[in-house]
């Protein structure tokens, strides 16, 4: 028997009835549907997959085939807003790689070696995809289970490999769904950065750092750069230009373009403001009236809805709208 049996009891328990057990994609085998949802989870959080983008990416693209047959432009729109485009970009490289090695009713490897060789697929979504799709008796490793694992063995900061050697070590390998699952329900909900609460958690007799949890892992300070853009809006008959972005960042989105000085004749009407991870981005926005066209693409509001922008475009958009309207 397991040294972890009683713990695997405990947290099976605990998941009957405190597990968010109704979460579309733990309540299908689809392991097309659970990569999606991997993906879509890895930068973002429960609720906003949930409610705006999981469903209608299915919709959209019910099967591996048919998202490995879509043009890239349709599979950036339905991931419009959700930010980090490359998981977009990967995931549909991917179903195009298996679609056209595979033919028909291509399917992902079950493998994790083979997995973690596919476009965008780390060590964890890899482990994800295998426990949850193919019931392998692997653990998952996301930053929920990561403080959890840095709390029971009072590590101060994660140590990746010995993280996955105490991982393995600990799994359910009788049942690797429900115990990968609560382990991120009880990171998500007891084990939580904040005020966890330890009297609640089904972990709390083998955790060595419940006397002082918030100490466990040390919080990385993380000063962030800003980052000045002027942005300037090409107007021409009440069209506005915008280009599809081809340096690193952001690439393959339509955007508003860069400048690095604003024509004199161009008229200042805001700011906008956006966080990345790695830096803040601020863009003074100016409008400028062509008299002839200069650009190849112009596109009314309406037009621009059809089109996948980031988020600053977006906002960038709004501010025009709005200094429009007035
Ligand atoms: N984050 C990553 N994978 C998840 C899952 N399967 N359920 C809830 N949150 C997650």
């Amino acid at each position: 028997m397991s040294s972890f049996s009683h713990i695997h009891g405990n947290i099976s328990r605990w998941y009957a009835k405190e597990g968010r057990k109704d979460l579309p994609w733990r309540n299908t085998d689809d392991a097309y549907h659970i990569w999606l949802s991997e993906v879509m989870l890895q930068q973002t959080q429960v609720k906003t997959v949930l409610e705006r983008y999981y469903f209608p990416f299915l919709e959209k693209f019910p099967t591996l085939e048919a998202l490995g047959k879509a043009p890239l432009d349709e599979v950036l729109k339905m991931w419009e807003g959700l930010g980090y485009y490359n998981r977009a970009k990967n995931l549909h490289k991917t179903a195009q790689m298996l679609t056209q090695a595979q033919g028909a009713a291509p399917a992902l490897p079950s493998d994790i070696n083979a997995l973690i060789k596919l476009p965008g697929i780390g060590k964890n979504t890899a482990h994800a995809v295998a426990a949850f799709a193919f019931k392998k008796p692997v653990p998952v490793m996301e930053a929920n289970v990561r403080r959890i694992l840095c709390r029971i063995h009072v590590m101060e900061s994660a140590d990746e490999k010995r993280l996955w050697e105490i991982a393995y070590d600990m799994v359910d390998k009788q049942n690797p769904f429900v115990y990968n699952q609560a382990m991120m329900d009880i990171g998500a909900t007891l084990c939580t950065p904040k005020a966890p609460r330890c009297e609640a958690c089904p972990l709390e007799s083998i955790c060595r750092g419940k006397a002082e949890p918030e100490h466990y892992p040390q919080k990385k300070r993380r000063t962030v750069p800003t980052r000045e853009q002027h942005i300037m809006i090409h107007l021409y008959n009440d069209k506005l230009a915008l280009s599809k972005r081809q340096g690193k960042f952001l690439h393959g989105l339509w955007g508003f373009d860069a400048v690095e000085v604003p024509l004199c004749a161009a008229e200042e009407i805001g700011e906008v403001i956006h966080a990345y991870t790695h830096f803040k981005l601020r863009c003074k926005v100016y409008l400028y009236d062509e008299l002839e066209p200069a650009h190849n693409h112009y596109f009314t509001p309406e037009e621009i809805k059809k089109l996948a922008i980031s988020k600053v475009d977006e906002k960038i958009l709004q501010l025009y709208l709005r200094s429009h309207d007035v």
